[in-house]
């Protein structure tokens, strides 16, 4: 059984050999980026509820077979975190390379998170085949959706509830049919979405972007699996 975290007091911990303190209530992640550490995110938004997702940030604790997601998970007292081994980084660039695996040519931006930290940390083209993806959506007057880019990473979704208390965005299915949709899975354009646009501020990889920001297509990788 993992130990409580003790969410009121500081905590002594260690993060790649350095004796640390995480204050309270604050996550490995926040520890590790104090101590100068790169760990890629993406589902992590600062100011909104954490959901530990997408893993791309995820950490080896001693005793613990799974590796943890840095961003969610806080320490416990005397806990051995290590975020530089080679285990963790293989399993952050695996999963940045399967991410990426999905994402169209045309939306490899240099302003898409996703491509920035694959460009950081050395990610190649991926190995993998993209899976089939849902067809561009252009219904509504001021933004566009294109889920093929969409990590799931929810952030949209939770800038839609939790910032803006409007719930139009909501993840549905199961398993690698799971999708981002609006109200019962209407075009955008026909959904009770009000425009405000912070769902196109949240989206880290041009998944959803104003109306006209689309950049034109370019000749794409992927292959179709199905
Ligand atoms: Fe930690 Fe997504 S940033 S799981």
């Amino acid at each position: 059984t993992r130990p409580a975290s003790d969410t009121t007091r500081a905590i002594t911990f260690t993060l790649d050999g350095e004796t640390v303190t995480a204050g309270p209530g604050e996550t490995l992640l926040q520890v590790a980026r104090r101590q100068g550490q790169a760990l890629p995110t993406l589902c992590h938004q600062p100011g909104y509820r954490p959901a530990g997702n997408c893993r791309a940030c995820m950490v080896e604790i001693e005793g613990e077979r799974v590796l943890a997601p840095a961003c969610v998970r806080q320490p416990s007292p005397g806990m051995v975190v290590h975020s530089t081994s080679g285990r963790a980084a293989r399993a952050r660039r695996m999963v940045l390379e399967l991410l990426q695996s999905d994402m169209p040519a045309a939306a490899r931006t240099p302003d898409n998170e996703l491509q920035q930290w694959c460009d950081r940390l050395g990610v190649d083209a991926p190995r993998f085949p993209a899976r089939s993806q849902p067809a561009p959506d252009a219904s509504h007057p001021a933004m566009s959706v294109r889920l093929d880019a969409c990590i799931q990473c929810t952030r949209c979704l939770r800038a839609c509830r939790e910032e803006q208390a409007n719930d139009v965005i909501g993840m549905a299915h199961r398993g690698d049919r799971t999708a981002v949709v609006f109200d019962l899975a209407d075009p955008m354009g026909r959904s009770s979405c009000v425009a405000c646009g912070e769902c196109v501020q949240a989206c880290p990889t041009g998944a959803l972007l104003p109306a006209g920001d689309r950049p034109p297509e370019a000749p794409d990788r992927r292959v179709d699996s199905v």
